[in-house]
């Protein structure tokens, strides 16, 4: 009979034997969690790209139906410039997200990133029946990844006017300045959330639109607000929302104001 010495070693080396099993399984959880953070982060990518993609085709396509209409020709050439270089400097701040280097904040002009939103959309809000109301005074100054925060308010704006298609509504995007934060709301009159999607709005592939029916143009991936919200935490700020079904939604982002002494 082995003695209780013999037995104790034995635990012991299970024990052992078990602990390195551990180690091991954990070591490749964190292997697989990288792949899973590159597979969302290629997602994110292909999905910002396409905001950017599809205007374009749609001025291309309409310049090339008609040739004769030069002014028409040059909105698609300044159209395909402008938002080629938005890609290039979203795919760098994309790549830089991916390697985990630290993005410069700067002190930018809110107003300035919104403007250069519009620019890069797809068609005038009008023609769809939506009055946009901008509410952000000229010197409010946000210190933030430009590129980043501009991704956020194109993706709330296009949601936003997704919702109101094809009624149309007032989209209205308002600022303001608090003690310790700048206050951003994206606000629609379009259908609502149900509550019960509110609580998963955030989550990424959470999508109402995968149904090629759907009002929005493209059935949706449900990449977007993830992407806020990723973007948001970031910028240690917050990212909410409030909403009821048939009477809107309104996004509210803060955006801590920079320490006195950092710039
Ligand atoms: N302004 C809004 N009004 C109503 N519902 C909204 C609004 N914004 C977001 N949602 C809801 O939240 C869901 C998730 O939004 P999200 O932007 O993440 O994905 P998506 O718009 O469906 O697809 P995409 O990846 O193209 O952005 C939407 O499918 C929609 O149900
Ligand atoms: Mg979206």
């Amino acid at each position: 009979m082995a003695s209780i010495t013999e037995k104790r070693l034995s635990l012991h080396r299970r024990v052992e034997v078990q602990q390195h099993q551990n180690e091991a399984l954990k070591s490749q959880l964190v292997g697989l969690q990288h792949l899973a953070n590159i597979g969302t982060v290629s997602h994110m990518i292909a999905h910002e790209m396409n905001n950017l993609l599809t205007p374009m085709k749609s001025y291309a396509t309409f310049a090339l139906d008609n040739p004769d209409d030069r002014a028409l020709t040059e909105k698609a050439l300044r159209k395909a410039a402008n938002n080629c270089e938005r890609a290039s400097k979203i795919m760098e701040s994309m790549l830089a997200l991916v390697n985990g280097e630290k993005q410069e904040k700067t002190n930018v002009r809110l107003i300035d990133l919104i403007e250069e939103i519009f620019t890069c959309l797809c068609r005038d809000f009008a023609k769809d029946g939506i009055t946009v109301e901008i509410q952000v005074p000229d010197d409010l100054a946000v210190f933030v990844v430009p590129v980043q925060i501009q991704q956020v308010l194109m993706n709330l704006i296009l949601n936003a006017r997704d919702a109101m298609l094809p009624r149309g509504g007032v989209l209205t995007i308002k600022a303001n300045e608090a003690d310790e934060t700048v206050d951003i709301e994206v606000a629609d009159t379009g259908d609502g959330i149900k509550p019960t999607d509110l609580e998963n709005i955030f989550e990424t592939f959470f999508t109402t639109k995968a149904d090629k029916n759907s009002p929005a143009e493209d059935s949706g991936a449900g990449i977007g607000l993830a992407f806020c919200k990723m973007i948001i935490d970031g910028h240690r700020g917050c990212i909410s929302v409030e909403s009821k079904p048939g009477n809107g939604s309104n996004f509210k982002i803060n955006l801590p104001k920079p320490k006195s002494g950092s710039s």
